[in-house]
């Protein structure tokens, strides 16, 4: 139960935007900052709070975006700052709020910051970026640790010029800041967050946010014998020095009143996550644990197959997220996408022609009624799906895709059945499936640019697009309209209530009630393509309910293949 006074962004639902991918204005292929001005109304439309843009500053775009050379430009191919100054008014004129992307782990090797450091190592800025000498095992020279990057490979660089290493702990083009250095830490709040708070932003999202203190780097435990590299995550995340930076950093934020939402990977201990979001703590508002979205994902990234989870696993995974804030003051998040995973009806339901519409319905549904901030990526509205399989390997422009082939390529001597397992697990997993253009319309090229996009647009975009979803009250776009108005009218009980699963190891049906003072609603979810009983699970019989929304116009006596349905319960 939410503590009041509540804060403006606990019911605010907040809209993801690639801007690469989001509209391009000006016939270049790429999208840009005026197309995204040009759809603020569609955003509106859709019943969104906040928007978020993902990286727009200047960048070589190793990591689209995520590779920062200059935090006070923009990316030319984008805009320009007074672009983002008119996105920023018109945002606000709309009645809307606007965060940004807070990259600050990293930035581009040609950030001029970094260029200053790697120039010698007596340079003033040598310590805002981690060198460490080399390790020499038998005479051959070798990193400092054993840590696997990211993106594969060693987390380490090494530098010609001054004879060192240093820390990336994405791509190499991606060296890691150090957050040890006072004067580092207030050059990234001036440069990277108030530059922006002071043109208006309300706040930001902030990347990789428990990275920042790595600890003491000692190598990794061997968990991949095969790999000279090991899985380090849980060293360096949540270092010992995070608590201490995250309230330096919040005094900043604070003073703008500015909302901050964390994404915090390889933390399975709610106790950490709550010191994080807990009001008091004053950290960051909110965070995304990553509890939903590494279902299925495997040991190791992309060594898996498809639908490789069980319903169980889901319905624990949204429970720890929804009892983040049971009896406490913290706060959680609802999300099911964004732009680092693919498309949820293909990874949770079903991206059959005959289910899909189906499938999006009944996520929005389920995502209509849990509790925390809800974030829609752009394009979950239409209910996009991922691309197919038969796309050849081209069509993937992620570093971490195509990183991740050429390694099995490498690995296995080019032998095709490994190939095609890895393709199979990128078809079902990888990030591109949500970076491509978004369908506009059906005329060419999705009525995302008049040039060709940089992206390949899904070939379903004669059939799902956002104009025709618009004029279509049974479109997967109108029933996310429809939801986020049930949830906004039912806010004490979707956004703040109580979340109790049922029947939990049930495979087929997903049962949970939310509970709010007086009020406790039953949501009812079939996430199997056939037919089921109407059977009331453990914990809800006996009851007199009255239905309150289903996925479907007429729902039956049975749920049809991945119907939803929310019944509200009279209590005694
Ligand atoms: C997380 C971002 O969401 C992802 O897209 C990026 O590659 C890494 N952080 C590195 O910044």
């Amino acid at each position: 139960m939410t503590i009041t006074p509540r804060k403006w962004w606990q019911d605010g639902v907040v809209y993801q935007i690639y801007p690469a991918s989001f509209k391009d204005s000006n016939g270049d292929g790429i999208g840009d900052i005026p197309g995204i001005i040009s759809e603020l109304d569609y955003i509106r439309s859709i019943g969104v709070d906040i928007i978020w843009i993902c990286p727009m500053y200047d960048s070589p775009q190793v990591d689209m975006g995520y590779d920062v050379r200059d935090y006070e430009n923009v990316y030319p191919p984008y805009g320009t700052v007074q672009d983002m100054e008119i996105l920023i008014a018109e945002t606000h004129a709309r009645g809307m709020r606007i965060i940004l992307d807070l990259v600050v782990n990293h930035t581009s090797d040609q950030h001029k910051w970094f260029q200053e450091s790697r120039s010698s190592k007596d340079s003033p800025k040598r310590d805002w970026y981690i060198w460490r000498p080399a390790r020499y095992i038998d005479g051959v020279r070798k990193p400092p640790n054993n840590w696997l990057g990211n993106f594969g490979g060693s987390v380490w660089q090494w530098d010609d010029q001054t004879q060192e290493y240093y820390l990336h702990l994405f791509c190499p083009e991606q060296p890691d800041l150090n957050w040890e250095n006072e004067d580092t830490r207030k050059a990234i709040y001036e440069s990277a967050m108030e530059f922006w708070l002071e043109r208006g932003v309300d706040g930001f999202r902030v990347d990789t946010v428990n990275m920042y203190s790595k600890g003491e780097m000692l190598d990794a435990p061997i968990t991949d014998p095969r790999s000279e590299w090991q899985f380090a995550g849980y060293q360096y995340c949540n270092g010992p020095r995070m608590h201490e930076f995250l309230s330096e950093m919040n005094a900043v934020l604070e003073k703008y009143d500015a909302m901050t939402v964390g994404e915090c990977p390889n933390t399975p201990d709610m106790g950490r996550v709550l010191k994080y979001v807990s009001a008091k703590e004053k950290q960051l508002n909110m965070v995304f644990q990553f509890d939903v979205v590494d279902i299925g994902q495997g040991p190791y990234k992309f060594q898996t197959t498809p639908f490789n989870w069980k319903l169980p696993q889901f319905k624990h995974a949204i429970e720890t997220t929804q009892n983040l804030i049971r009896g406490n003051d913290g706060w959680t998040t609802v999300f099911l996408e964004n732009h680092d995973q693919s498309r949820s009806i293909s990874r949770f339901t079903s991206d059959a022609p005959e289910h899909r519409v189906a499938g999006g319905k009944l996520l929005s549904l389920m995502m209509a009624a849990l509790s925390g901030t809800m974030f829609i990526y752009q394009g979950q509205e239409l209910g996009m799906v991922n691309f197919p399989l038969e796309w050849s390997m081209d069509e993937y422009k992620d570093v971490d895709s195509t990183n991740y082939y050429a390694m099995v390529n490498e690995r296995n001597g080019g032998d095709a059945e490994a190939l095609a397992a890895a393709k199979a697990a990128l078809q079902h997993l990888a990030r591109d499936h949500a970076r491509v253009p978004i369908p506009w319309s059906a005329s060419s090229n999705a009525g995302f640019s008049t040039a060709k996009p940089w992206m390949r647009p899904n070939d379903d975009y004669n059939i799902c697009n956002a104009k025709q979803q618009q004029s279509d009250k049974n479109s997967v776009l109108s029933y996310w309209k429809r939801m986020l108005q049930l949830r906004r009218h039912y806010s004490d009980l979707f956004v703040h209530g109580d979340f109790d699963l049922l029947d939990k190891q049930n495979l087929e049906i997903f049962a949970f009630t939310k509970t709010w003072q007086n009020r406790k609603a039953l949501v009812l979810l079939n996430f199997t393509a056939r037919q089921q009983e109407l059977q009331l699970p453990p914990g809800a019989q006996n009851q007199k309910m009255e239905l309150l929304v289903s996925t479907l116009d007429m729902p039956g006596g049975c749920l049809a293949a991945y119907e939803g349905r929310i019944y509200m319960l009279a209590l005694d």
